[in-house]
């Protein structure tokens, strides 16, 4: 059997398929619906200081290959994600990646030690990539200067792995991704979604109540897997792929541009199934291919993967 054991700094999984942050809730919402067997971590709903209520419906609108969604964070605070949801998430028997997001680097800081003193915790995803809460004119997610105080001072306030959620809505997504790992990040989510909107004409308003929102889903593959691409070569920290993947092929896909793991998200609101098909998918792809470990699966389409193979 070929080994699907992933490793993202010290978090170890047993599959590289993870749960993307807010398609499943805290995780126990989907209990019986998602086979977490098979799972390799699931990553929470992004949590705050405070508890959020989210942004006025309409908070999801379908379009072509995707879907918009303007949620705004809605989540039920840091206190009550500590005092109730993270144990009711752990007892899934899958390992929890705790999503944060914090209005300063200082809270950032606090969220990160908050959850990671938590045995509960496996990891922790910092997310400074909603395009859904305020709109500054720079937003952080573009801004290195940004990212290094951000990713500094939750590494300050935390030994567990660290995973920043980058944004693929910026120019220069290299950069970005450079001042995250000098600042001490052990591994990047690529990415969220991308900002869009739908409008209604019958009623002639925007078809969202937040007016624009983020694509997620078939949409939005090419995409970050191009940007999953470029990160991937240039820096050694791992990426973990996250954008549309919804079949074996896709996460295949995502792993030969360089993915370490990847995250399924849209794809389980029309198919709950879908991570437990892609394991089995990968299973099969790696046996029939004689690849015994997933070292042999992450970049396999990369050029300087190839010449090594090639002269190996
Ligand atoms: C309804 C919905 C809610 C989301 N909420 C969050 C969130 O709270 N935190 C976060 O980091 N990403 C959030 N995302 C983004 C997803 O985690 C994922 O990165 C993105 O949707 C792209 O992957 P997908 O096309 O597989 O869904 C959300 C996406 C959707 C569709």
């Amino acid at each position: 059997m070929p080994d699907l054991t992933t490793r993202i700094g010290n978090l170890t999984m047993r599959s590289p398929v993870m749960l993307a942050s807010g398609t499943v809730g805290y995780g126990p919402e989907y209990e019986g619906i998602i086979d977490f067997g098979v799972t390799g971590a699931i990553v929470t709903k992004t949590i705050t200081l405070k508890l959020r209520e989210g942004n006025a419906p309409p908070r999801l609108v379908e379009t072509h290959g995707g879907l918009l969604n303007a949620i705004g964070l809605e989540n039920v605070g840091l206190e009550r994600f500590l005092a109730e949801k993270l144990r009711e998430a752990a007892r899934l028997g899958v390992p929890v990646v705790a999503s944060v997001a914090g209005t300063s680097p200082e809270e950032f800081g606090q969220l990160a030690a908050a959850v990671g003193e938590r045995d509960e915790v496996a990891a922790i995803e910092l997310n400074i990539s909603c395009p859904n809460v305020e709109r500054p004119r720079n937003p952080v997610w573009s801004d290195p200067a940004a990212v290094t105080e951000i990713v500094s001072a939750a590494r300050a306030a935390t030994s567990k792995t660290l995973s920043l959620k980058l944004s693929p809505n910026t120019s220069d997504i290299l950069s970005v991704a450079e001042a995250a790992e000098r600042a001490g990040a052990d591994a990047l989510t690529v990415a969220n979604t991308l900002p869009g909107m739908r409008i209604d004409i019958k009623r002639r308003r925007p078809a969202l109540g937040n007016t624009t929102g983020g694509l997620s889903g078939a949409a939005l593959m090419p995409v970050n897997l191009a940007l999953v691409w470029k990160v991937a070569g240039h820096v050694s920290i791992p990426v973990i792929g996250s954008g549309g993947l919804a079949d074996t092929g896709d996460a295949l896909e995502f792993l030969a541009a360089g993915a370490a793991a990847v995250q399924v998200g849209t794809a389980l609101f029309a198919n709950p199934a879908a991570p437990a098909e892609i394991v089995k998918g990968l299973e099969t792809y790696m046996e029939e291919n004689n690849l015994a470990s997933m070292d042999e699966l992450i970049g396999m389409a990369r050029e300087e993967r190839r010449i090594c193979t090639e002269t190996t």
